[in-house]
């Protein structure tokens, strides 16, 4: 293995030609005003210890710090806030920092991603509400960084993301032979090994405690690594910073630049409006293709490009899928983890190879183009980021299907899937909640074998709600027990971007709203084309038009609060999930200080 020192190539912190005055600051708006709320604004803060000119001579920078005792993934983030505070205070600007909703993955119910856009609407308000020059987002857990820059770009201040970095790996010796241990991957991979009576109980109880040894983000490429890196190609973070292990020494080093770099961003004016321009998306979506990134990660794109104002959508992606190979051999598409990217090079490495595919002269955080900040970067490890002439899959990350089942896209992780499925056809067995699916799936008796299309329903944005990650449906364990592994599922629900298989998921318009999967029954065949990007339900039109007159709406048991909200408002996958009235560059107007 070779050794890498990681840098953080940051700019000379020259004053360039639309620096700022200082009043033009927003902040000025709150602590200049020479009535009586100017004197309570200046007041309050001294109440607090600090000086008359720590908040009306300097940039004040705001650190979202989505920490919480609940998010195990974001454990380190109080400490981190510290060390970008270091970095503000060092270049001239002042920290403030404010809590946001910390959304760790694993534990909020029923799924994150009904709440991504609540932590959206959260960060712009909290952005919007005080006064606030600039800010650093504390953010990796999967819907967490999409959530904080969602919010961010809508209000429009100068930002920078600052990733928790991905956790510690481990390491499995059994029979003499090293394994990689990841998050995520290896807990759905060790489950079925478990169902199928391959490892005991205790191996299942020992790989409890040990599986997740540190803070920080899952290791392999699942949705946090996806998300982070994609902000790096989007130029909203600073090069070769989001793979930093988050228990790093170089990571407290990173925040501290980040905490640097803002100050100089917010003289600089340098708004996520004139960074996210529609090369800086396409950029993000080579990136995806290369890393076989998360599926996920079609929906929080188009999600961020909409509150850009940027034309973007599932074809931008599909058309990318089919120009970049995969090849980070990282799981679940290959067999390293995020430590192993680090070392080989990272996100800049791994855009260096792929240059050819990409639009360098964006602009990004750092104040020079993608291009620049990429010019000096190379591949360490030829395994770990692998040569255009040798990639990990030549199927793509990421193919968009459509047909009578999908007539607005459905999303398919090619290079995570079995390649005998790319041309399937065969019998539906129909789920309408995951409860009867993992009860049917427990049955012996299950009338399935592995040419079945296992179907999923009202999994969807409105449906479930919230679009949980429903779509790796379950193996049957009778068929576990035969050692298959792998099977075609389809559903309107999303996949954790740790998972593997055969899973055709964002199914859009969803079965909650009169999609075509409502009209689906057990029995009906069901047919998978991959190269010609295709998902058929072999029913006749007359045959589905009396299954749609007949259909009903299932009902919606919760009717209070922010899940009716989402509920009324979200749309559709293939639009990214945002709430309708927050897409769009239109900005809310500067609140009236009173
Ligand atoms: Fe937090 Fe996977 S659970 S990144």
């Amino acid at each position: 293995m070779l050794a890498v020192t990681v840098t953080i190539d940051m700019p000379e912190q020259t004053p360039p030609p639309l620096r700022k005055l200082l009043s033009q600051l927003r902040s000025r708006r709150w602590f200049a005003d020479t009535g009586m709320r100017g004197f309570a604004h200046r007041q309050r803060m001294q109440q607090m210890g600090l000086r008359r000119q720590d908040v009306m001579e300097r940039p004040i920078i705001g650190i979202i710090n989505t920490w919480s005792d609940l998010s195990p993934c974001h454990a380190h983030l109080r400490e981190r806030a510290e060390a970008v505070k270091r970095g503000v205070l060092m270049a001239g600007g002042f920290p403030m920092e404010l809590p946001a909703m910390s959304l760790g993955e694993v534990m909020v119910k029923p799924t994150t991603m009904l709440y991504r856009n609540f932590l959206a609407m959260e960060v712009e308000e909290l952005l919007r509400s005080h006064p606030i020059d600039g800010v650093v987002l504390l953010a990796g857990c999967d819907k967490t960084t999409p959530g904080t820059l969602m919010g961010a770009i809508s209000m429009g201040i100068p930002l920078l993301f600052c990733a928790a970095g991905p956790m510690l790996n481990d390491r499995l010796v059994k029979d003499g032979v090293t394994r990689q241990i990841g998050a995520g991957t290896h807990t759905r991979m060790f489950w079925d090994d478990y169902q199928a009576g391959a490892i005991d109980e205790a191996q299942w109880v020992a790989l409890e405690a040990r599986m997740t040894r540190s803070p920080g983000t899952c290791n392999t490429m699942g949705t946090a690594s996806t998300m982070t890196s994609l902000v790096e190609a989007l130029g909203l973070a600073l090069p070769g910073s989001t793979s930093i292990p988050a228990m790093d020494a170089a990571h407290p080093r990173m925040a501290t630049d980040c905490g640097e770099r803002i100050v100089g961003m917010v003289w600089e004016d340098l708004t996520p409006q004139r960074l996210l321009t529609r090369g800086a998306f396409l950029n993000a979506a080579a990136l995806q293709m290369a890393l076989g990134g998360s599926t996920n990660a079609a929906v929080h794109l188009i999600a961020m490009a909409r509150r850009a104002g940027v034309a973007f959508a599932l074809n931008d992606l599909d058309a990318m899928g089919r120009r970049v190979p995969v090849l980070a051999n990282l799981f679940p598409s290959g067999a390293g983890l995020m430590e192993d990217f680090h070392f080989a090079g990272g996100v800049p490495a791994m855009m260096r190879r792929i240059e050819a595919a990409l639009s360098l002269g964006e602009l990004t955080v750092t104040g020079r183009t993608l291009g620049e900040n990429i010019a000096s970067a190379e591949v360490l490890d030829d395994e770990v980021i692998r040569p255009l002439h040798r990639p990990v899959s030549a199927n793509g990350a990421l193919a968009v299907l459509r047909g009578n089942l999908a007539p607005e896209g459905a999303v398919m992780k090619a290079s995570a899937a079995d390649p005998r499925f790319f041309r399937h056809r065969g019998r539906a067995l129909v789920f309408d909640s995951p409860g009867e699916m993992n009860l049917a799936c427990a049955d012996p008796a299950l009338d399935v074998d592995e040419n079945t299309v296992l179907v999923l329903r009202n999994g969807g944005p409105v449906g479930a709600p919230g679009m949980p990650e429903w779509g790796n449906l379950p193996i049957p364990k009778k068929l576990l027990a035969r050692g298959v592994r792998d099977m075609v599922r389809v559903s309107d629900a999303r996949m954790s971007g740790t998972h593997y298989g055969t899973c055709i998921l964002h199914v859009s318009p969803e079965s909650a709203v009169g999609g075509p999967l409502a009209l689906v029954r057990s029995g009906d065949e069901i047919a998978l084309d991959l190269e010609a990007r295709s998902l058929t339900l072999c029913v006749s039109d007359d045959e589905l038009d009396r299954r749609r007159a007949a259909w009903q709406p299932p009902a919606r048991p919760v009717t209070r609060g922010y899940t009716r909200l989402h509920q009324e408002h979200v749309t559709q996958a293939h639009e990214g999930c945002d709430l309708d009235f927050l897409q769009g560059p239109a900005t809310t107007p500067e609140p009236f200080i009173y």
